[in-house]
């Protein structure tokens, strides 16, 4: 017996890295799976059909899957997904937000399309496909749904050269809050991954960075140790467990902060003058330098 038995899933840029390992997971969790990928290039151009040769392997090992070759970026991509999974499985229940680009620049050099092209597959692809997904949990009173999305360090902490990328997982961090909220009436849970993994994503940086990237590098740190929380999250486990943040790759899974108010003065009357800001604003810096510094040491890998 699997622990997605019954289920259908849509796992979108599921036809390589960690979108693969998380379809293959699923499937042989039992789980009938949608895989969907454009089979681009990293930074978004070119199509190939290797949606359909991950199909091919789940149900090659006895599994159940569909393939999508859609554009998660266009609102008619996200519909055509969702109904793959309806007109192949007849319903869904799980939704992977994980298709990806990249082009990094620093803002000096940053054109207009790189920002559109990054935004587009990331945020507003999360947006494409999760608006067909709630609508048809709402309208048919499906329970027991998940929806879970990709963000990055990128987004959440910052990377140089990422402003698109990690403006858009930020986004997605935003976007994630408000959709628990939303969909918690209807007993379905939205959740954040951030990963970090070996894949033809991050590859390149680490060798640019002169490490070698060999077969014992993928073993320890590759896009198959994304998979089992996102699977755990999809499962029958993972109710109730909703608008979280799970930090996972290279043996780790861990939980983040979400924004909070950590240190606040108020007047008991007037408006704050510039002069009272001289002292307020380094005893909000000092707060903040303390509450990572903690975050950190509790944060840091407790190994089992
Ligand atoms: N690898 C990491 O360390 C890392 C770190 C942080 C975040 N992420 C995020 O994890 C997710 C998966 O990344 P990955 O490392 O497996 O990258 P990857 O490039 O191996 O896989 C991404 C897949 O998405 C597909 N895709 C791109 N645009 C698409 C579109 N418009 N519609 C449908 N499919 C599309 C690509 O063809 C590709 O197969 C991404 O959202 C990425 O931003 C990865």
């Amino acid at each position: 017996m699997g622990r997605l038995d019954d289920k259908v899933a849509v796992v979108t840029g599921a036809g390589r890295g960690i979108g693969r390992e998380i379809a293959l997971l699923m499937a042989r969790e039992g789980a009938s799976v949608v895989v969907n990928d454009v089979g681009g290039n990293t930074d978004g151009t070119g199509t190939t059909m290797i949606a359909d040769e991950v199909a091919e392997e789940i149900r090659a090992a006895g599994g159940q899957a569909a393939s999508n070759t859609s554009s998660v970026a266009e609102a008619a991509g996200g519909e055509a997904i969702v109904q793959t999974a309806l007109e192949t499985f007849g319903g869904v229940d799980i939704l992977v937000n994980n298709a990806g680009i990249l082009r990094d620049k620093t803002i000096f050099k940053m054109e207009e399309a790189d920002w559109d092209a990054v935004l587009a597959v990331h945020l507003k692809g999360h947006y494409c496909c999760s608006r067909p997904f709630a609508n048809y949990i709402r309208d048919n009173n499906r329970t027991g749904c998940r929806i879970i999305n990709f963000s990055s360090v990128s987004g959440l902490y910052g990377n140089f050269g990422q402003a698109n990328y990690g403006a858009a997982k930020a986004g997605i961090a935003g976007f994630t809050r408000v959709l628990a909220l939303e969909l918690a009436k209807y007993g379905c849970t939205v959740n954040t991954i951030s990963p970090g993994a070996l894949t033809r994503m991050t590859i390149p940086l680490r060798e640019n960075r002169g490490e070698t990237v060999d077969d014992d590098a993928i073993e320890a740190s590759g896009p198959q140790h994304i998979a089992p929380i996102v699977a755990w999250l999809a499962s029958e486990a993972g109710a109730g467990i909703t608008s979280e943040i799970f930090h996972t790759g290279y043996r780790g899974v861990g939980i983040m902060q979400q924004p909070r108010v950590i240190k606040q003065f108020k007047k008991k009357e007037g408006i704050w003058s510039l002069d009272e800001l001289d002292n307020i604003v380094p005893q909000l810096v000092e707060a903040r330098k303390a509450n990572m510094e903690a975050a950190d040491t509790e944060g840091s890998s407790i190994e089992v």
